[in-house]
């Protein structure tokens, strides 16, 4: 019989941590620049799910116990994920009003702002992790090993290469592999490097990281899946974004190739993959575990 977790707590726990980090260390003195980090801590504390973070805690959880550690690379990669976010929703792409249950960054600051806080976001991530006093327990290979594989994972291999097809895909006369591209890219590996983060900075073996990636791209699939799913099945104000988005934008989505029930079907199986890779680790891959099945389960 397996015992109670309370995966709310565990999720709220390190959002907290985070929270704090980021509400310490965004910050500015120059009156110049005051509206900027305005902006950027807008979308900060939005009310996101802090989903990126609670995975690579859970996955560094497998290998060490020593969390404070980690929390500026969860914060750092929390900046990205919001620059992400924030310029997604900006009307030379998916052009969406309501994000986190509020307006959405430009709609408050403006293009021009929304933009900046967004190239603020995503390079304030690497300062972060780059950081030697701000991270005096993390050696330099790891930092390097950390940093590289951020960009690898967000860039032109990566997350924004996923925006670029998902933006190009409007036009129509997309199939299955290009939706299985853009949720590769776009979403999968981005979660596959916060879980491969996890077993970098806990000083896993290449084993290690090669497994714990595969899960969270196996979790990224279907996070994806279940976002296509929530956007026809969901509601604006559940949401906290605008629900319908997709279809009005005639995007390439799971729902689009497959339908519903077949999608959510694909990603049940993507959640048991993903679970069967962190098992054998024991006790100590609850909460991943935990956390795969909550993707499927969430309704916002
Ligand atoms: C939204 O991510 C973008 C996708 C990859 C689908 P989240 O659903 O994690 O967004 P927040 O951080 O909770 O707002
Ligand atoms: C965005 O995908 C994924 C990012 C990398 C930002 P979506 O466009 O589907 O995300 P939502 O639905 O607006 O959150
Ligand atoms: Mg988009
Ligand atoms: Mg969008
Ligand atoms: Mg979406």
């Amino acid at each position: 019989m397996s015992e109670d977790f309370n995966l709310k707590g565990y999720i709220n726990f390190w959002a907290d941590k985070v929270g704090e980090f980021l509400q310490e260390y965004v910050q500015t003195k120059e009156i110049f620049a005051s509206g900027l980090v305005k902006s950027m801590k807008y979308s900060l504390f939005a009310g996101g799910k802090r989903m990126r973070p609670a995975i690579i805690y859970s996955s560094y959880g497998i290998f060490d116990s020593y969390f404070d550690k980690i929390t500026p690379y969860a914060a750092a990669v929390e900046m990205l994920h919001t620059y992400s976010l924030v310029h997604d929703d900006l009307p030379a792409m998916d052009d969406d009003d309501f994000r986190r249950g509020k307006p959405t960054n430009h709609k408050v600051f403006g293009e021009a702002t929304a933009i900046l806080a967004g190239d603020a976001l995503l390079t304030k991530a690497f300062e972060t992790m780059l950081d030697k006093e701000l991270n005096p327990e993390v050696e330099d290979k790891l930092m390097v090993e950390a940093a590289f594989k951020l960009s690898k994972a967000t860039g032109d291999a990566g997350m924004v290469a996923g925006q670029y097809a998902d933006m190009e895909a409007e036009s129509g006369g997309f199939d299955d592999s290009i939706v299985d591209f853009i949720h590769e890219n776009k979403t999968a590996a981005l979660l596959g490097y916060c879980s491969e983060l996890g077993a970098i900075l806990g000083y896993g073996e290449d084993i290690d990281k090669a497994n714990m990636k595969e899960y969270g791209r196996k979790l990224g699939l279907a996070f994806q899946i279940v976002d296509d799913v929530l956007d026809v099945t969901g509601t604006t104000e559940q949401l906290g974004k605008d629900a319908g988005s997709d279809l009005e934008k005639g995007k390439a989505t799971y729902v689009t190739i497959y339908g519903v029930d077949k999608s959510k079907q694909i990603a049940r199986e993507m959640i048991d993959e993903a679970i069967s890779i962190v098992k054998p680790y024991g006790k100590a891959s609850r909460p991943c575990e935990e956390i795969a099945k909550y993707v499927l389960e969430r309704t916002h």
